[in-house]
């Protein structure tokens, strides 16, 4: 019985080595290469040479099950990590999802090595020190669902083909110093979630509008955009919608009255308030310093 007993153990113990199979010897050499490129920060202290990547034991890796590859890596929250962007984070070939968030003394630009990354579904480079512009060749990562770049240091204007990325959902690019004009090729964007808010652009947004688009939420406020508002068609899908703090002109068009929530604010709008939707329900802040906007929730127009 015992003997049995002592089998089955042995039996068990192969069962769950095999489980948490060793990481990926490339994978491994991969990661302490980034770790060198970082400077060896205290916070991959966890990262050793002599022990698997793949048991959680490394701060911050995620191996996938199926084949051992390393598929997530997050690095967050730490202040001593001072360095430009490691690159070889780029010879991760199984990584679908990156995040690097609050980071302060991350710096340099997004390196072209990123774009080997084609399996890469969730983009987060969030407050950190990363500076530059965002490069075209961003428009490589075709797997990208979700691109978040905000508060960081980006500059310049945006690519004019980040927006052929087929299945991108959120494009969220708040709090840069991001400039110039939006390029008319961001008319083919189609995700659900975009916010521009809190930099620096100008001229027309109207390419972010249409029926066909299935946009929920729309940040663009805290720009220089200037347009006409009157004349952008509302996709039926759109719920949250803030372009205050612009430049925009012209009246509001119905099709406002399907939104959720709306702020036009500080901008240089005309014209009656449509009635009807929660139109009249938005606090007056909502559509307050226009040019000559009028009626409910506002005085009325005389
Ligand atoms: C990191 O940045 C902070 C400011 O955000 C600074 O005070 C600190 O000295 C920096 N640390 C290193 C290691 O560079
Ligand atoms: C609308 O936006 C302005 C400026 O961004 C802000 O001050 C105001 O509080 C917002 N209104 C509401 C109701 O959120």
């Amino acid at each position: 019985m015992a003997t049995k007993l002592f089998l089955l153990l042995i039996l068990l113990s192969h069962v769950a080595s095999s489980l948490s199979e060793e990481c990926h010897p490339q994978d491994k050499r991969t990661l302490l290469q980034i770790k060198k490129e970082l400077n060896n920060p205290t916070l991959l202290s966890s990262w050793k040479p002599h022990t698997n990547c793949c048991d959680s034991s490394w701060y911050g890796v995620i191996c996938a099950p199926s084949n051992n590859r390393v598929y997530s890596l997050l690095i967050e929250m730490n202040e001593d990590l001072a360095s430009p962007f490691p690159p070889s984070i780029g010879n991760l070939p199984y990584l679908e999802s990156l995040l690097l968030y609050q980071l302060p003394n991350l710096t340099g630009s997004i390196p072209r090595s990123i774009t080997k990354l084609t399996d890469l579904k969730s983009l987060t480079i969030k407050k950190t020190g990363i500076s530059g512009p965002i490069p075209n060749f961003m428009a490589k990562l075709k797997s990208l669902t979700f691109l978040d770049l905000s508060e960081n240091h980006l500059s310049g204007t945006l690519p004019f083909n980040l927006f052929h990325l087929p299945n991108i959902e959120a494009v969220l690019l708040q709090n840069n110093k991001l400039t110039g004009s939006i390029p008319p090729s961001m008319a083919r964007l189609n995700s659900l979630v975009v916010d521009l808010s809190h930099n620096r652009f100008e001229g027309d947004a109207s390419v972010f509008f249409g029926f066909a688009k299935k946009t929920e939420t729309i940040d663009l406020s805290w720009n220089m955009l200037a347009f006409d508002m009157g004349k952008l068609e509302f996709p039926e899908s759109l719920k949250h919608l803030d372009v205050s703090q612009n430049r925009i002109y012209g009246k509001l068009p119905d099709g406002v009255k399907n939104l959720e929530w709306l702020n036009v604010s500080y901008n240089r709008l005309c014209g009656e308030i449509p009635t009807g939707g929660i139109m009249q329900a938005l606090d007056r802040n909502s559509f307050s310093h226009n040019k000559c906007l009028c009626g409910s929730p506002l005085p009325s127009c005389k």
